[in-house]
């Protein structure tokens, strides 16, 4: 299997990089500075492209089987990589946090890359995949969900300088949430406090989430929505661009290993029984690489549906979420 990373010389890109090449996977790097991807580790098959040449891209991806984009802000950016992969027959991954970007791959390229027998994965995160997969098994519990609520809790963690940019368009929009068969737009202050799983109970505000897109194809609720124990819009007031352009590429090795997520999602139904799960773990940009490489090598393999599809459809969420827990990504159902 052939695997491309898109963007392989940013903070996440290396980290995939490295992701690939622990497990020996025919790994091509892309991106636009030939000098830094070939002093990349392990760097055999380097390929210069450009965003604004889709053929250059097209030519890159030709003869891969999946592709993971690191390239952000994807909002800004990231159209002509999915327009790319879906000519060149590629499956595509990509690292986002961004909402409107995720719904933009289900909405506009899904059908697309459908027709063309290509599988598209967005958001294959430390909190895109396990939140799509707990909360889906956690709305299973429940016959008739009133209200699926994804909680994302973020402890002592370092954020790259590419977040900084990506928080900047996912404060630019208000978050949306999924409510009476419509997404609707939703104010991004507080909410009412979690009760998180070690942590005890956190402040929360909205948050768009990435993985509500994907949960609305298969958990069915009348309310779907998501918060963080960080306000996202007072994070990005204080991010100017002089913070950003002096912020380091990211969180050191010893930020990231001191770094944890918690992934919780809790289900009511409308007779007010309710059920609960979470997925925990530590340093979240290298737990996203994993993430990244397990999904990109299993649709690398082929198999999975076509389409924009959701992580709880292209694979077996516990058999999935079982595969994590080796690199310490442990997770749980019950209340
Ligand atoms: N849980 C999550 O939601 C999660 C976790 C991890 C990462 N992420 C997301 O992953 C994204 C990447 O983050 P990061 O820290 O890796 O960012 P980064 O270090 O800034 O890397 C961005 C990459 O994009 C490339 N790039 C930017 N503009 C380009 C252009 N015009 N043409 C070609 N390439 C371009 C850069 O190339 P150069 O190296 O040549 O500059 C670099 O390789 C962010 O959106 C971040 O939020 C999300």
């Amino acid at each position: 299997m052939k695997a491309a990373v898109l963007g392989a010389t940013g903070f996440t890109g290396r980290l995939v990089a490295a992701e690939l090449f622990r497990r020996d996977v025919d790994a091509v790097l892309l991106g636009r500075d030939e000098k830094a991807l070939s002093a990349m580790d392990g760097a055999r098959d380097v390929r210069v492209v450009s965003l604004v040449d889709p053929s250059s891209l097209v030519g890159a991806l030709r003869g891969c089987d999946v592709v993971i984009s690191c390239v952000a802000p994807f909002t800004l950016l990231g159209g002509p990589i999915v327009e790319a992969a879906i000519a060149a027959s590629c499956n595509y991954v990509d690292v986002t946090g961004e909402q409107r970007w995720v719904r933009r791959v289900y909405d506009e390229f899904g059908p697309r890359a459908a027709a063309a027998g290509v599988t598209l994965m967005s958001a294959a995160t430390d909190d895109g995949v396990p939140g799509d997969l707990v909360a889906g098994l956690v709305a299973k519990r429940l016959v008739d969900v009133d209200t699926l609520r994804v909680h994302h809790g973020m402890f002592d963690a370092g954020i790259s300088r590419g977040t900084m940019l990506s928080f900047g368009h996912m404060a630019a929009s208000p978050p949306l949430a999924w409510h009476d068969g419509e997404w609707r737009e939703t104010d991004s202050g507080a909410r009412e406090a979690v009760d998180f799983p070690h942590d005890g109970e956190q402040p929360s505000w909205a948050l768009p989430g990435p993985e509500l897109i994907m949960l609305q194809r298969h958990a069915a609720a009348r309310t779907i929505e998501a918060t963080m124990n960080v306000d996202l819009v007072a994070a990005v007031s204080s991010l100017d661009d002089d913070v950003i352009a002096a912020a380091p590429a990211g969180p050191s090795d010893e930020e990231r290993s001191a770094s944890r997520f918690t992934i919780l999602a809790e289900a009511r139904a409308s007779d007010g029984t309710t059920a609960r799960g979470h997925v925990s773990g530590s340093d979240p940009y290298g737990s996203t690489a994993l993430i990244a490489v397990e999904a990109a090598t299993r649709l690398g393999a082929r198999g999975a549906p076509v389409g924009a599809v959701p992580p709880s459809l292209a694979f077996e969420p516990v058999e999935f979420l079982d595969a994590l827990t080796p690199f310490g990504i442990k997770w749980q159902l019950g209340n």
